[in-house]
Protein backbone atom coordinates (compact mmCIF):
# COMPACT_ATOMS: atom_id res chain seq x y z
CA UNK A 1 0.00 0.00 0.00
CA UNK A 2 1.52 3.41 -0.69
CA UNK A 3 1.92 6.25 2.05
CA UNK A 4 -0.68 8.00 0.50
CA UNK A 5 -3.78 5.98 0.25
CA UNK A 6 -2.07 4.58 3.99
CA UNK A 7 -2.99 8.00 5.22
CA UNK A 8 -6.14 7.71 3.56
CA UNK A 9 -7.52 5.38 5.09
CA UNK A 10 -6.47 6.69 8.47
CA UNK A 11 -7.98 9.65 7.95
CA UNK A 12 -11.09 7.96 6.63
CA UNK A 13 -11.58 6.32 9.63
CA UNK A 14 -10.83 8.96 11.73
CA UNK A 15 -13.49 10.43 10.07
CA UNK A 16 -16.07 7.67 10.90
CA UNK A 17 -15.31 7.89 14.43
CA UNK A 18 -16.13 11.40 14.38
CA UNK A 19 -18.99 11.19 12.17
CA UNK A 20 -20.53 8.87 14.76
CA UNK A 21 -19.50 11.14 17.98
CA UNK A 22 -22.52 12.39 19.68
CA UNK A 23 -20.01 14.48 21.73
CA UNK A 24 -20.22 11.97 25.01
CA UNK A 25 -20.18 8.87 22.95
CA UNK A 26 -20.03 6.98 20.01
CA UNK A 27 -22.72 5.45 18.28
CA UNK A 28 -21.82 2.17 15.99
CA UNK A 29 -23.20 2.97 12.63
CA UNK A 30 -26.32 5.50 12.08
CA UNK A 31 -29.62 3.82 11.13
CA UNK A 32 -28.80 0.11 12.37
CA UNK A 33 -27.62 0.93 15.82
CA UNK A 34 -28.15 4.36 16.80
CA UNK A 35 -27.44 4.48 20.73
CA UNK A 36 -24.52 3.64 22.92
CA UNK A 37 -23.74 -0.13 22.83
CA UNK A 38 -21.52 -1.54 25.73
CA UNK A 39 -18.86 -3.26 24.19
CA UNK A 40 -19.04 -0.58 20.77
CA UNK A 41 -18.22 2.12 22.90
CA UNK A 42 -14.99 0.41 25.08
CA UNK A 43 -13.56 -0.76 21.67
CA UNK A 44 -14.57 2.87 19.96
CA UNK A 45 -12.09 4.17 22.74
CA UNK A 46 -9.04 1.48 21.89
CA UNK A 47 -9.09 3.47 18.58
CA UNK A 48 -10.03 7.19 20.06
CA UNK A 49 -7.38 7.62 21.91
CA UNK A 50 -5.08 7.15 18.80
CA UNK A 51 -5.82 10.97 18.13
CA UNK A 52 -7.93 12.09 21.36
CA UNK A 53 -7.12 10.72 24.63
CA UNK A 54 -9.79 12.73 26.47
CA UNK A 55 -11.98 11.79 24.08
CA UNK A 56 -11.49 8.03 24.53
CA UNK A 57 -11.70 9.01 28.22
CA UNK A 58 -15.13 10.43 27.92
CA UNK A 59 -16.68 7.34 25.78
CA UNK A 60 -15.82 5.00 28.55
CA UNK A 61 -16.93 7.49 31.34
CA UNK A 62 -20.44 7.68 29.15
CA UNK A 63 -20.55 4.31 29.57
CA UNK A 64 -20.20 3.82 33.23
CA UNK A 65 -22.47 6.62 34.43
CA UNK A 66 -25.25 4.26 33.41
CA UNK A 67 -24.20 1.62 35.34
CA UNK A 68 -26.58 -0.17 37.46
CA UNK A 69 -27.32 0.43 41.31
CA UNK A 70 -26.68 -3.42 41.28
CA UNK A 71 -23.86 -3.04 39.72
CA UNK A 72 -24.84 -3.86 35.88
CA UNK A 73 -23.40 -1.89 32.79
CA UNK A 74 -26.11 -2.48 30.52
CA UNK A 75 -25.57 -3.48 26.86
CA UNK A 76 -27.41 -0.51 25.27
CA UNK A 77 -28.00 3.51 26.76
CA UNK A 78 -30.91 5.09 25.06
CA UNK A 79 -29.49 8.94 25.34
CA UNK A 80 -31.75 10.07 23.01
CA UNK A 81 -35.12 8.63 20.78
CA UNK A 82 -34.92 7.18 17.78
CA UNK A 83 -37.42 5.26 16.07
CA UNK A 84 -35.78 3.67 13.84
CA UNK A 85 -34.34 0.91 16.31
CA UNK A 86 -36.40 -1.89 17.57
CA UNK A 87 -36.48 -2.94 20.68
CA UNK A 88 -36.97 0.64 22.30
CA UNK A 89 -36.94 1.73 25.54
CA UNK A 90 -40.24 0.73 26.49
CA UNK A 91 -39.70 -2.71 25.37
CA UNK A 92 -37.45 -3.30 27.70
CA UNK A 93 -39.05 -2.12 30.60
CA UNK A 94 -36.64 -1.02 32.91
CA UNK A 95 -36.79 1.93 35.24
CA UNK A 96 -33.54 3.16 35.12
CA UNK A 97 -32.60 6.96 34.77
CA UNK A 98 -31.18 7.37 31.70
CA UNK A 99 -33.06 4.61 30.15
CA UNK A 100 -31.46 1.31 29.22
CA UNK A 101 -32.18 -1.96 27.64
CA UNK A 102 -32.21 -4.75 30.91
CA UNK A 103 -28.93 -6.97 29.78
CA UNK A 104 -24.95 -6.80 29.79
CA UNK A 105 -22.21 -7.06 27.37
CA UNK A 106 -18.54 -8.58 27.53
CA UNK A 107 -16.72 -6.73 29.66
CA UNK A 108 -13.99 -5.36 27.63
CA UNK A 109 -14.34 -2.29 29.23
CA UNK A 110 -11.10 -3.06 31.67
CA UNK A 111 -9.11 -4.04 29.07
CA UNK A 112 -9.42 -0.83 26.99
CA UNK A 113 -8.88 0.96 30.10
CA UNK A 114 -5.51 -0.73 31.25
CA UNK A 115 -4.18 -0.07 27.37
CA UNK A 116 -5.79 4.16 28.17
CA UNK A 117 -3.85 4.38 31.31
CA UNK A 118 -0.78 3.22 30.16
CA UNK A 119 -0.96 6.35 27.55
CA UNK A 120 -1.89 8.53 30.09
CA UNK A 121 0.02 11.42 32.58
CA UNK A 122 -0.66 11.24 36.06
CA UNK A 123 -3.49 13.59 36.41
CA UNK A 124 -5.88 10.68 34.67
CA UNK A 125 -5.14 8.63 37.87
CA UNK A 126 -8.03 9.71 39.76
CA UNK A 127 -10.81 9.41 36.86
CA UNK A 128 -9.42 5.65 36.44
CA UNK A 129 -9.68 5.02 40.38
CA UNK A 130 -13.22 5.86 39.68
CA UNK A 131 -13.45 3.90 36.70
CA UNK A 132 -11.59 1.02 38.48
CA UNK A 133 -14.57 0.80 41.53
CA UNK A 134 -17.28 0.82 38.72
CA UNK A 135 -15.84 -2.10 37.17
CA UNK A 136 -15.21 -3.72 40.15
CA UNK A 137 -18.98 -3.25 40.76
CA UNK A 138 -19.66 -4.74 37.62
CA UNK A 139 -17.11 -7.37 37.32
CA UNK A 140 -18.91 -8.36 40.91
CA UNK A 141 -22.43 -8.07 39.73
CA UNK A 142 -21.26 -10.91 37.00
CA UNK A 143 -19.96 -13.19 39.80
CA UNK A 144 -22.75 -12.46 42.38
CA UNK A 145 -25.94 -12.33 39.70
CA UNK A 146 -24.50 -15.08 37.03
CA UNK A 147 -22.29 -17.35 38.85
CA UNK A 148 -24.78 -17.72 41.97
CA UNK A 149 -23.03 -21.23 42.40
CA UNK A 150 -20.18 -20.10 42.44
CA UNK A 151 -18.91 -23.02 39.62
CA UNK A 152 -16.59 -20.51 37.70
CA UNK A 153 -18.70 -19.98 34.95
CA UNK A 154 -21.13 -16.52 33.96
CA UNK A 155 -24.16 -17.16 32.04
CA UNK A 156 -25.84 -15.03 29.42
CA UNK A 157 -29.91 -14.66 29.36
CA UNK A 158 -29.90 -13.46 25.85
CA UNK A 159 -27.96 -14.14 23.11
CA UNK A 160 -27.57 -9.89 22.79
CA UNK A 161 -25.02 -10.40 25.97
CA UNK A 162 -22.76 -12.48 24.13
CA UNK A 163 -22.31 -9.73 21.76
CA UNK A 164 -21.94 -12.38 18.99
CA UNK A 165 -25.76 -12.34 18.36
CA UNK A 166 -26.69 -15.09 16.24
CA UNK A 167 -24.42 -18.18 16.26
CA UNK A 168 -25.66 -21.65 15.61
CA UNK A 169 -24.68 -22.24 19.53
CA UNK A 170 -27.45 -20.41 20.60
CA UNK A 171 -30.06 -22.32 18.71
CA UNK A 172 -30.98 -25.42 20.72
CA UNK A 173 -31.03 -22.86 24.01
CA UNK A 174 -32.95 -20.62 22.31
CA UNK A 175 -35.87 -23.64 21.33
CA UNK A 176 -36.85 -24.16 24.64
CA UNK A 177 -38.18 -20.54 25.07
CA UNK A 178 -41.29 -20.13 24.70
CA UNK A 179 -43.23 -17.77 21.84
CA UNK A 180 -46.81 -17.98 21.97
CA UNK A 181 -47.01 -14.86 24.00
CA UNK A 182 -44.95 -12.88 21.98
CA UNK A 183 -47.50 -11.07 19.71
CA UNK A 184 -46.27 -8.94 16.71
CA UNK A 185 -43.88 -6.34 16.58
CA UNK A 186 -42.17 -4.38 13.89
CA UNK A 187 -38.18 -5.09 13.43
CA UNK A 188 -36.33 -2.22 12.16
CA UNK A 189 -32.61 -3.54 11.28
CA UNK A 190 -34.22 -5.26 8.08
CA UNK A 191 -34.98 -1.45 7.18
CA UNK A 192 -31.31 -0.84 7.01
CA UNK A 193 -29.47 -4.16 6.27
CA UNK A 194 -30.89 -6.61 3.56
CA UNK A 195 -33.02 -9.88 5.28
CA UNK A 196 -30.19 -12.20 4.53
CA UNK A 197 -27.51 -10.96 6.68
CA UNK A 198 -29.26 -10.53 9.51
CA UNK A 199 -31.18 -12.98 12.06
CA UNK A 200 -34.27 -14.94 11.06
CA UNK A 201 -38.09 -14.20 12.15
CA UNK A 202 -37.87 -17.16 14.99
CA UNK A 203 -34.61 -16.06 16.17
CA UNK A 204 -36.90 -12.55 16.62
CA UNK A 205 -39.33 -13.98 18.50
CA UNK A 206 -37.61 -15.57 20.97
CA UNK A 207 -35.44 -12.55 21.60
CA UNK A 208 -38.25 -10.87 22.04
CA UNK A 209 -39.93 -13.24 24.72
CA UNK A 210 -36.51 -13.19 26.55
CA UNK A 211 -36.80 -9.25 26.51
CA UNK A 212 -40.75 -9.59 27.36
CA UNK A 213 -39.57 -12.02 30.55
CA UNK A 214 -36.86 -10.45 32.04
CA UNK A 215 -39.42 -7.12 31.94
CA UNK A 216 -42.25 -9.37 33.44
CA UNK A 217 -39.80 -9.87 36.65
CA UNK A 218 -38.18 -6.18 36.56
CA UNK A 219 -35.21 -7.61 35.69
CA UNK A 220 -34.94 -9.26 39.06
CA UNK A 221 -31.27 -11.19 39.31
CA UNK A 222 -32.27 -13.65 41.65
CA UNK A 223 -35.69 -14.51 39.46
CA UNK A 224 -33.58 -14.68 36.40
CA UNK A 225 -30.65 -16.98 37.64
CA UNK A 226 -33.78 -19.63 38.76
CA UNK A 227 -35.84 -19.05 35.82
CA UNK A 228 -34.76 -17.67 32.68
CA UNK A 229 -35.38 -20.15 29.89
CA UNK A 230 -32.00 -19.33 28.32
CA UNK A 231 -28.89 -19.51 30.77
CA UNK A 232 -25.91 -20.40 29.15
CA UNK A 233 -22.17 -19.78 29.72
CA UNK A 234 -20.70 -18.16 26.58
CA UNK A 235 -17.10 -18.96 25.65
CA UNK A 236 -16.66 -15.77 24.69
CA UNK A 237 -18.38 -13.91 27.67
CA UNK A 238 -16.29 -16.19 29.88
CA UNK A 239 -12.95 -15.06 28.05
CA UNK A 240 -13.49 -11.80 27.86
CA UNK A 241 -14.45 -11.53 32.07
CA UNK A 242 -11.45 -13.45 32.84
CA UNK A 243 -9.29 -11.22 31.12
CA UNK A 244 -11.09 -8.31 32.30
CA UNK A 245 -10.52 -9.22 36.18
CA UNK A 246 -6.39 -9.60 35.40
CA UNK A 247 -6.34 -6.26 33.47
CA UNK A 248 -8.60 -4.95 36.43
CA UNK A 249 -6.54 -6.63 39.40
CA UNK A 250 -3.22 -5.10 37.85
CA UNK A 251 -4.52 -1.62 37.31
CA UNK A 252 -5.79 -1.67 40.87
CA UNK A 253 -2.46 -2.85 42.42
CA UNK A 254 -1.27 0.04 40.19
CA UNK A 255 -2.89 2.49 41.39
CA UNK A 256 -3.20 1.45 45.01
CA UNK A 257 -6.65 0.10 45.56
CA UNK A 258 -5.29 -3.23 46.90
CA UNK A 259 -8.85 -4.21 48.34
CA UNK A 260 -9.90 -4.20 44.43
CA UNK A 261 -6.89 -6.03 43.23
CA UNK A 262 -7.42 -8.75 45.82
CA UNK A 263 -10.97 -9.61 44.50
CA UNK A 264 -10.78 -9.52 41.15
CA UNK A 265 -7.82 -12.08 41.48
CA UNK A 266 -9.71 -14.15 43.09
CA UNK A 267 -12.64 -13.90 40.77
CA UNK A 268 -10.30 -14.23 38.08
CA UNK A 269 -8.85 -17.51 39.49
CA UNK A 270 -12.24 -18.87 40.00
CA UNK A 271 -12.71 -17.90 36.37
CA UNK A 272 -9.86 -19.35 35.06
CA UNK A 273 -10.73 -22.61 37.15
CA UNK A 274 -14.41 -22.84 35.33
CA UNK A 275 -13.26 -22.65 31.93
CA UNK A 276 -12.34 -26.06 31.08
CA UNK A 277 -15.94 -26.99 32.01
CA UNK A 278 -16.13 -25.39 28.30
CA UNK A 279 -13.61 -27.86 26.75
CA UNK A 280 -15.46 -30.20 24.40
CA UNK A 281 -13.00 -33.20 23.61
CA UNK A 282 -15.98 -34.41 21.17
CA UNK A 283 -15.00 -31.39 18.38
CA UNK A 284 -11.99 -30.36 19.95
CA UNK A 285 -11.99 -26.75 21.44
CA UNK A 286 -13.42 -24.66 23.68
CA UNK A 287 -17.43 -24.31 23.52
CA UNK A 288 -20.39 -22.71 24.92
CA UNK A 289 -22.39 -25.13 27.67
CA UNK A 290 -26.20 -24.50 28.19
CA UNK A 291 -26.03 -24.41 32.07
CA UNK A 292 -29.59 -24.98 32.17
CA UNK A 293 -29.37 -28.57 30.30
CA UNK A 294 -26.26 -28.84 30.72
CA UNK A 295 -25.22 -29.69 27.48
CA UNK A 296 -21.98 -28.37 25.60
CA UNK A 297 -22.94 -26.79 21.89
CA UNK A 298 -21.38 -29.19 19.34
CA UNK A 299 -19.42 -27.07 17.30
CA UNK A 300 -16.71 -24.58 17.18
CA UNK A 301 -16.60 -20.86 17.17
CA UNK A 302 -13.99 -18.14 16.56
CA UNK A 303 -14.93 -18.02 20.63
CA UNK A 304 -12.87 -21.09 21.35
CA UNK A 305 -9.76 -18.76 20.28
CA UNK A 306 -10.91 -16.60 22.39
CA UNK A 307 -8.99 -18.59 25.12
CA UNK A 308 -5.97 -16.94 23.74
CA UNK A 309 -6.94 -13.73 24.88
CA UNK A 310 -8.36 -14.56 28.31
CA UNK A 311 -4.43 -15.46 29.64
CA UNK A 312 -0.78 -15.22 29.09
CA UNK A 313 -0.77 -17.98 31.42
CA UNK A 314 0.49 -21.67 29.71
CA UNK A 315 -2.93 -22.82 27.59
CA UNK A 316 -3.66 -26.56 28.33
CA UNK A 317 -4.24 -26.80 24.72
CA UNK A 318 -2.33 -24.43 22.45
CA UNK A 319 -1.40 -27.23 20.11
CA UNK A 320 -4.96 -28.19 19.43
CA UNK A 321 -6.28 -24.95 18.74
CA UNK A 322 -3.31 -24.11 16.72
CA UNK A 323 -4.30 -26.42 14.18
CA UNK A 324 -7.56 -25.54 14.12
CA UNK A 325 -6.91 -21.90 13.41
CA UNK A 326 -3.98 -23.36 10.51
CA UNK A 327 -7.31 -25.90 9.40
CA UNK A 328 -9.86 -22.81 8.96
CA UNK A 329 -7.51 -20.18 7.76
CA UNK A 330 -6.51 -23.08 4.62
CA UNK A 331 -10.34 -23.20 3.88
CA UNK A 332 -11.19 -19.49 3.42
CA UNK A 333 -9.90 -16.43 1.53
CA UNK A 334 -9.73 -14.19 5.34
CA UNK A 335 -9.35 -15.30 8.73
CA UNK A 336 -10.91 -16.10 11.27
CA UNK A 337 -14.33 -16.67 10.43
CA UNK A 338 -16.94 -16.46 13.35
CA UNK A 339 -17.94 -20.09 12.70
CA UNK A 340 -16.28 -23.10 11.61
CA UNK A 341 -16.00 -22.61 8.03
CA UNK A 342 -16.18 -27.10 7.71
CA UNK A 343 -19.71 -27.20 9.38
CA UNK A 344 -23.06 -27.20 7.44
CA UNK A 345 -24.43 -24.63 9.33
CA UNK A 346 -21.15 -22.25 8.47
CA UNK A 347 -23.45 -19.03 6.38
CA UNK A 348 -20.43 -16.93 5.07
CA UNK A 349 -22.27 -13.40 5.09
CA UNK A 350 -25.38 -14.44 7.51
CA UNK A 351 -24.50 -12.25 11.07
CA UNK A 352 -22.52 -14.08 13.16
CA UNK A 353 -22.50 -17.41 11.53
CA UNK A 354 -19.53 -17.26 9.69
CA UNK A 355 -18.47 -13.62 8.91
CA UNK A 356 -15.38 -12.06 10.37
CA UNK A 357 -15.39 -9.39 13.16
CA UNK A 358 -12.36 -7.26 13.26
CA UNK A 359 -13.23 -6.75 16.59
CA UNK A 360 -12.57 -10.59 16.94
CA UNK A 361 -10.01 -10.75 15.01
CA UNK A 362 -8.41 -8.24 17.67
CA UNK A 363 -8.81 -10.08 20.68
CA UNK A 364 -7.56 -13.15 19.24
CA UNK A 365 -4.57 -11.67 17.54
CA UNK A 366 -4.12 -9.70 20.88
CA UNK A 367 -4.49 -12.90 22.34
CA UNK A 368 -1.93 -14.90 19.84
CA UNK A 369 0.99 -12.21 20.62
CA UNK A 370 0.85 -12.17 24.14
CA UNK A 371 1.13 -15.82 24.08
CA UNK A 372 4.03 -15.45 21.75
CA UNK A 373 2.39 -16.86 18.85
CA UNK A 374 3.37 -13.82 16.80
CA UNK A 375 3.26 -15.02 13.28
CA UNK A 376 -0.19 -16.45 13.77
CA UNK A 377 -1.27 -13.34 15.09
CA UNK A 378 0.71 -11.26 12.37
CA UNK A 379 -1.65 -13.23 9.36
CA UNK A 380 -4.68 -12.27 11.19
CA UNK A 381 -3.86 -8.76 11.15
CA UNK A 382 -2.71 -8.67 7.48
CA UNK A 383 -5.93 -10.10 7.04
CA UNK A 384 -7.65 -7.65 8.71
CA UNK A 385 -5.68 -4.97 6.83
CA UNK A 386 -6.51 -5.92 3.63
CA UNK A 387 -10.22 -6.95 4.19
CA UNK A 388 -10.36 -2.73 4.90
CA UNK A 389 -7.99 -1.83 2.39
CA UNK A 390 -9.73 -3.63 -0.17
CA UNK A 391 -13.43 -3.26 1.01
CA UNK A 392 -14.10 -0.54 3.62
CA UNK A 393 -14.91 -0.34 7.27
CA UNK A 394 -17.93 -2.47 7.27
CA UNK A 395 -19.35 -4.05 10.23
CA UNK A 396 -18.18 -7.67 9.09
CA UNK A 397 -16.80 -9.15 5.97
CA UNK A 398 -17.49 -12.27 4.17
CA UNK A 399 -14.55 -15.05 4.49
CA UNK A 400 -14.92 -16.67 1.22
CA UNK A 401 -14.95 -13.52 -1.17
CA UNK A 402 -13.99 -10.37 1.52
CA UNK A 403 -17.69 -8.74 0.59
CA UNK A 404 -18.58 -6.16 3.44
CA UNK A 405 -21.91 -6.88 5.28
CA UNK A 406 -23.72 -5.28 8.01
CA UNK A 407 -23.28 -1.44 8.75
CA UNK A 408 -21.38 0.27 6.69
CA UNK A 409 -18.83 2.98 8.01
CA UNK A 410 -18.70 1.53 11.47
CA UNK A 411 -17.29 2.88 14.22
CA UNK A 412 -15.59 -0.12 15.74
CA UNK A 413 -14.48 -1.36 12.34
CA UNK A 414 -12.71 2.18 12.46
CA UNK A 415 -11.08 2.16 15.94
CA UNK A 416 -9.79 -1.42 14.77
CA UNK A 417 -7.79 0.01 11.73
CA UNK A 418 -6.39 3.17 13.88
CA UNK A 419 -5.40 1.12 16.95
CA UNK A 420 -4.33 -2.11 15.50
CA UNK A 421 -4.56 -3.10 11.90
CA UNK A 422 -3.12 0.24 10.02
CA UNK A 423 0.39 -0.30 8.77
CA UNK A 424 0.86 3.34 10.80
CA UNK A 425 0.82 0.68 13.30
CA UNK A 426 3.34 -1.46 12.36
CA UNK A 427 6.35 -0.93 15.21
CA UNK A 428 3.15 -1.72 17.36
CA UNK A 429 1.48 -4.77 16.10
CA UNK A 430 -1.10 -4.64 18.86
CA UNK A 431 -1.75 -2.04 21.50
CA UNK A 432 -2.22 -4.37 24.51
CA UNK A 433 0.74 -7.08 23.55
CA UNK A 434 2.71 -5.82 26.83
CA UNK A 435 0.32 -5.89 29.18
CA UNK A 436 1.40 -8.86 30.37
CA UNK A 437 -0.27 -10.08 33.79
C1 LIG B 1 -29.45 -5.81 17.92
O1 LIG B 1 -28.96 -6.46 16.96
O2 LIG B 1 -30.35 -5.00 17.76
C2 LIG B 1 -28.97 -6.02 19.30
O3 LIG B 1 -29.38 -5.02 20.13
C3 LIG B 1 -27.53 -6.10 19.36
O4 LIG B 1 -27.01 -5.75 20.58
Amino acid sequence: MNIQSKLDLDQRARSILKENDHATYTVPTKGLYPFQWNWDSALVALGICEFDLERAWLEIETLLSAQWDNGMVPHIIFWQNDAGYFPGHNEWGTSHTPPTSGITQPPVAATIIRHLLKRSPVDYHERARRAIKALDRWHNWFSRARDPEKRGLVAIIHPWESGRDNLPDWDEPLSYVDISGVGTYQRRDTQHVEADQRPKKIDYDRYMALVQFGRKHHWNDNEIAKNNPFWVADVGMNAILRRAEYDLAHMAHELGLSEIATSATRRANRLEQGFEALWSNKVGGYVSLDLRHNKQAPFITAGTFLAFFATDQTQPHTGQMLDMLKQWRNKVAYGVPSFDPNHPLFDSIRYWRGPIWAIINWMIADGLYRNGHLKEAQDIRQDTQKLITDKGFYEYFCPLSGRGGGGNAFSWTAAMWLAWASPSQQEQASPSQHNKT
